[in-house]
């Protein structure tokens, strides 16, 4: 069995940039306020024609750019969206339409929120390591702008839209060491989008995310430490034997406690939440794509990506870049 290596990275930011300042004038809230709770100073906002189908084909091309292979060359195209295009055919089938490729598999990760980058790359690197396929296309794109209440300012300052994707090939040296998947549906309340597709009963739900800050943020605290134990664990690694955090992007004070916990200088961190907020499932590529493209993170170098969120969903990927 072999391993499953990044070989290229893409990301696509919309060109709108809505500040701290913007959203002085839409809710009751400051700059100050804002940066000093979350670290967010501006987010992009998608343009009225595009969705994350058009942002996943952008940052598509980029990654395959990078990794220096052509579409028909892929092997699987799994979307990591909260937003997809339309319920089906899923972001990944139209986006398979788009590139030309038809045959391969493709499908849209829906549900697994902030941590479906994760899932998804677990997914790809499974049928990579056991050689059903050569390469996978793994792709976080979301519109989270369309599904916040913009007079809610609890939570309308937190997110952004955007669009990360990560091409995986399959090496024989390492690459992807490790995925560590988990959900606890017992938190299902904590972060949700009610969705009345399927649900009768429920047509008059809000059409908003839904959030409990304050037990969301001491939660996802709470899973992270333990799931970065066990990724470690089980590659008998030590703390110091990782160069890099790639977190999800949430929140600066969540991941300042990752970084903590890993006796990682923030130097060491990815950081793209100050400049784009909760991009949910894109925030992991957009970050690993940001550093790697501006050679902060090179060859060789250990990688942990973490990812949580709605469900609560979360996961690990432990990666020899
Ligand atoms: N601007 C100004 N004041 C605000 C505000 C805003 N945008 N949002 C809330 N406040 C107020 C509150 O009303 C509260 O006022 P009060 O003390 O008079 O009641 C005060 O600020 C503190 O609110 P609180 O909710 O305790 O703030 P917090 O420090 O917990 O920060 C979050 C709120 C949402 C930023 C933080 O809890 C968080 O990031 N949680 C995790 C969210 C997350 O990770 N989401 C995505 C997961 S994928």
């Amino acid at each position: 069995m072999g391993y499953a290596q990044i070989i290229g990275t893409g990301g696509y930011l919309p060109e709108k940039i809505l500040t701290n300042f913007d959203l002085e004038k839409i809710v009751d809230t400051s700059h100050e306020w804002i940066v000093e709770r979350t670290g967010i100073h501006q987010r992009h906002i998608a343009a009225a024609h595009e969705t994350s189908l058009t942002m996943a084909e952008n940052a598509a091309h980029v990654a395959m750019n990078a990794a220096g292979i052509m579409p028909a060359e892929i092997g699987m195209i799994i979307v990591a969206t909260t937003t997809p295009e339309k319920t089906f055919p899923s972001t990944a089938c139209l986006l398979q339409q788009r590139l030309g490729i038809a045959g391969c598999p493709a499908f849209d990760l829906n549900s697994t929120a902030c941590a479906g980058f994760v899932y998804a790359l677990s997914i790809a690197d499974q049928f990579i390591r056991q050689g059903a396929i050569n390469n996978a296309m793994v792709i976080g794109s979301e519109v989270m702008s369309r599904v916040v209440d913009w007079s809610d300012r609890t939570i309308s300052i937190l997110f952004g839209d955007g669009a990360g994707a990560v091409i995986l090939g399959a090496a024989e040296q390492p690459g992807v060491l490790s995925t560590h998947l988990h959900a606890d549906g017992t938190h299902k309340d904590v972060l949700f989008l009610p969705n009345h597709i399927g649900n009768v009963t429920d047509v008059d739900t809000e059409l908003y995310m839904q959030m409990n800050g304050k037990q969301l943020f001491k939660l996802s605290v709470n899973i992270l430490g333990h799931l970065f134990d066990e990724t470690l664990a089980a590659n008998n690694l030590k703390k110091s034997d990782v160069n890099w955090l790639v977190p999800h992007q949430a929140n600066i004070r969540i991941i300042e406690a990752m970084a903590k916990k890993l006796d990682l200088p923030m130097e060491r961190v990815a950081i793209t939440l100050n400049e784009q907020g909760n991009t949910s499932a894109a925030s992991i590529p957009l970050a690993l794509d940001k550093a790697i493209r501006d050679t902060r993170i090179k060859r060789g170098d250990m990688l942990l990506l973490e990812g949580f969120g709605g469900g609560l969903a979360w996961g690990s990927a432990l990666i020899k870049y």
